[in-house]
């Protein structure tokens, strides 16, 4: 388990067992892989970001990754293979959020991406994203980093 603070300073949990925080988390992120790059989204607000949300009623959390996944890019995934779990400490409520990598196999244009701007891609993601006004907050803790450890970990396997 990982304990860190994120960008704005809520304690964070992090680890990569078999759901350790919830077994039905009502959150959900996806780090996709479209071909040779990095698939993400431009939140309207928040900025740049890997596509994600809510879990609805009725959902399970893979359902609505896939969905959020199409819905914010475009994206058609292929594979979902969950990473990990994060919980984080907000101010007014907890947040209990899945980690999953996906392999998209097609990214066909669509005439809505809902609150988002649509697909941005990435050959390498950018250094430095605390700093970046272009990146979401969510770019800019250490859940980013250690679960791209583990998805290179699950692509060299
Ligand atoms: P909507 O209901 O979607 O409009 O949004 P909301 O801002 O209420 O968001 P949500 O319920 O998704 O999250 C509540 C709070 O949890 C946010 O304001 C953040 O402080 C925190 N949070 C949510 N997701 C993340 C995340 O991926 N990383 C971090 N560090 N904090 C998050």
């Amino acid at each position: 388990m990982k304990i860190f603070y994120d960008y704005y300073h809520n304690e964070v949990k992090l680890s990569f067992d078999d759901h350790p925080f919830k077994k039905d988390p009502k959150h959900v992120w996806v780090i996709c892989r479209w071909e040779t790059q990095w698939l993400l989204t431009k939140h309207k607000e928040r900025g740049i970001e890997f596509p994600g949300g809510k879990v609805e009623p009725g959902e399970t959390a893979e359902i609505a990754a896939i969905r959020e996944v199409k819905e914010e890019t475009g994206g058609r995934v292929h594979s979902l293979t969950y990473i990990g779990q994060y919980y984080v400490k907000g101010k007014s409520e907890d947040v209990v959020k899945n980690i999953y990598f996906a392999v998209i196999d097609s990214l066909p244009k669509q005439a809505s991406y809902f609150e988002t701007e649509g697909p941005v891609l990435y050959k390498e993601l950018p250094e430095k994203l605390r700093t970046n006004p272009a990146f979401s907050f969510m770019m800019k803790d250490k859940v980013l980093p250690y679960s791209l450890e583990r998805v290179q970990e699950l692509v060299d396997s």
